[in-house]
């Protein structure tokens, strides 16, 4: 390690607080310093040349290295580095970038709202609804529901909204309005004998029950991944959304699809939503809009809820939500040079080339002692780690089987991401068949590292 990189990890834990991080494991063993990437590969300070088996956080669409999208942002930053969307100022960019999202959007969106991240696309989302209904005379359908393990951010009402106890723990949260249903986990929580659309119905029971319970009247929406991401890469049973779209119809419920991960071809399509026949009413998205390149995410939804939006705004003389940087001018230059990318490279037609050989790569880990499901779609797959896979009977989790696993990954010169037992693995879209097979190869030896731990513990 040189000098600086030593450097950077002693100011790195003297006074930089990790998100999501165990902050005593930082204190005492330092971050992984990432110094720059190339690809699919990205370097750290020990010289180590890792697959980033996780596009950075579900994000790095295109890798880590384009001249093409520095190149519009630096075009941008010498132009206009930055300009309001407030106070109806607008700028040429940001204008472009609303046309062609809703030209591409799915289930015929009509408005756009820019944010920097999905949380805040989320959230805005949230006020959204809240607002349209108070213009409906419906004030009091202000619930949300959400799905146990599923993701939508980090602001107090998208955390409310997420299912993770762990980001509840301590916060006093999920605030009262925050409701959660079942985890579609066919796999893990199925009855024996029960099949996958005997399941996904009585998931879609669970739910309209819920909603019965609380009360339809009182319901705003439904939020949900296509996919769950953050919950632990976790794909629909068959039956799941046909069965859960009826009883969002059935009540009224406005339904948020969450594209933050699954939206811009991580599922062989450009969003979730055409991969599994989903009809939202609004759509979040992040992440691969810019390529993550820079920070920028949109929400989007149709005329019926702007119209709502409109008589508020009449009433109260403006529409009182905003952040500085909504519609930043380097964000949606570098976004649009991302989907003109995406155009060029035919990034969809790609990813479903290569996922036949990620399918069929992971598919062929089925079978090793420590893994009990793999499922996955597009360049997006989870792996469910069981002690039993039959009796479907879990490891202790004191043993954390998945993090040996992560850690295992990481020595051999892969990035993947362990979320309890399972494990998330979905490469950046631009990964080749080579680099898939040598990712799945580190994959495989990190199994075989930590069963050779694990074995002597059963
Ligand atoms: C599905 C989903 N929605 C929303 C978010 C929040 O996005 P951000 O971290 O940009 O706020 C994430 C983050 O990973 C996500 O996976």
């Amino acid at each position: 390690m040189n000098v600086d990189a030593k450097r950077s990890i002693e100011q790195d834990i003297a006074h930089h607080v990790h998100p999501q991080t165990n902050l005593r494991q930082h204190a005492e063993k330092g971050p992984t310093m990432i110094t720059h990437g190339k690809g699919v590969f990205i370097y750290d300070s020990e010289g180590r040349e890792i697959i980033d088996g996780f596009s950075g956080l579900g994000c790095v669409s295109l890798g880590y290295h384009n001249e093409r999208l520095a190149e519009a942002a630096m075009r941008q930053m010498n132009t206009l580095p930055f300009a309001p969307t407030f106070y109806n100022r607008s700028h040429p960019r940001v204008a472009e970038l609303g046309e062609r999202l809703i030209g591409m959007a799915p289930g015929g969106m009509n408005r756009v709202m820019f944010q920097c991240s999905g949380s805040e696309a989320n959230d805005t989302a949230i006020k959204l609804i809240w607002y349209a209904n108070t213009a409906r005379g419906e004030p009091q359908r202000r619930k949300i529901i959400g799905r146990i393990r599923g993701y939508h951010g980090n602001t107090i009402a998208t955390v409310s909204l997420s299912g993770q106890p762990h980001m509840h723990a301590k916060f006093g949260l999920p605030l009262p309005e925050f409701k959660h249903t079942e985890l579609p986990n066919y796999y893990r929580f199925h009855i024996d004998g029960e099949s996958e659309e005997e399941f996904s119905a009585r998931m879609a029971r669970s739910f309209e029950e819920l909603v019965l319970r609380e009360g339809p009247e009182t319901v705003a929406a439904f939020f949900a991944e296509p996919a769950i991401s953050g919950g632990g890469a976790l794909m629909p049973p068959k039956g799941y959304w046909e069965e859960m779209q009826a009883v969002i119809r059935k009540y009224g419920i406005t339904f948020l699809v969450d594209e933050v991960v699954c939206g811009f071809g991580r599922t062989g399509n450009m969003w979730g939503a055409e991969t599994w026949g989903l009809k939202p009413d609004m759509v979040s998205c992040a992440k691969a809009l810019s390529a993550a390149f820079f920070p920028i995410s949109a929400l989007m939804f149709k005329d019926e809820l702007y119209a709502e939006m409109m008589r508020n705004s009449d009433e109260v003389g403006v529409f009182g939500h905003g952040y500085t940087y909504a519609g930043h001018p380097v964000g949606a230059a570098v976004s649009l040079q991302a989907l003109d990318i995406y155009d060029e490279i035919d990034l969809i037609g790609h990813v479903r080339k290569v996922s036949k050989r990620f399918l069929e790569r992971c598919d062929a880990m089925q079978d090793h002692p420590l893994v009990a499901e793999v499922r996955g779609v597009g360049l997006f797959c989870g792996f469910e780690l069981m002690r039993d896979a039959k009796a479907r009977i879990p490891f202790d989790p004191a043993w954390k089987v998945g993090a040996l696993v992560q850690d295992f990954a990481h020595d051999r010169g892969l990035y993947l991401r362990a979320i309890g037992d399972r494990i998330s693995f979905m490469p950046p879209l631009i990964i080749n068949e080579e680099e898939i097979d040598l990712a799945t190869e580190r994959f495989k030896g990190a199994l075989d590292d930590a069963w050779a731990v694990v074995k002597n513990k059963i």
